[in-house]
């Protein structure tokens, strides 16, 4: 066995392959705010609860702390790019998208294999990151394969299963 020392142990956690979502919601001063997260997970059924983790060195981190919700989005296997885009530090992550608020005012993007509106419903220590647990208020899905990342890198089902004559 080992200790879990820093690049291993990240490569050793790579092993569990995800999804990947953007999530989003609105700064103190209404700003769009949005970070990539392969760390959603679903929690609950009754009550419908779902969490993520966000680092607390993000730059976003003080948007997700104080709205009290925000909009998961499960990203389609074509949306490489936006996962990319989402994932740099900046601020003009939304630049090129045509996002929409929801009715508390978190953007809503225009592609995603599933969407979960959630509102803050705790908030947990998890060492260099916060968990988020979310109750989901409303959710949509569509009819898309998944964007799926695995140690480290995106993995394409689609074509794969192209390859394989299974699609
Ligand atoms: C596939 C993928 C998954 C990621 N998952 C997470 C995550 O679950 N939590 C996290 O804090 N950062 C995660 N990141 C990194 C953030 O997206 C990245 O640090 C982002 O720039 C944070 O935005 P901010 O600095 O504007 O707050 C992930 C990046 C990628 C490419």
């Amino acid at each position: 066995m080992s200790q879990p020392a820093t690049r291993e142990f990240r490569d050793a956690l790579g092993k569990f392959a995800t999804g990947v979502t953007v999530i989003t919601t609105t700064s103190e001063k209404g700003e769009p705010v949005g970070v990539t997260a392969s760390s959603f997970n679903s929690v609950s059924l009754d009550p419908p609860l779902v969490l993520w983790s966000l680092a607390k060195s993000a730059a976003s981190m003080r948007a997700y702390e104080k709205s009290g919700g925000f909009n998961v989005h499960i990203l389609a296997a074509d949306q490489e790019a936006i996962s990319n885009q989402f994932a740099r530090p900046g601020d003009d992550k939304f630049r090129g998208v045509d996002w929409k608020p929801c009715d508390r005012g978190y953007p809503i993007l225009p592609e995603y294999a599933a969407l979960f509106r959630c509102e803050t419903q705790y908030q947990y220590e998890g060492g260099d990151h916060l968990i988020f647990v979310g109750k989901v208020i409303e959710y949509e899905t569509r009819n898309a394969p998944v964007l799926v990342f695995h140690q480290g890198a995106y993995v394409d089902i689609r074509s794969r299963k192209k390859a394989e004559g299974k699609l």
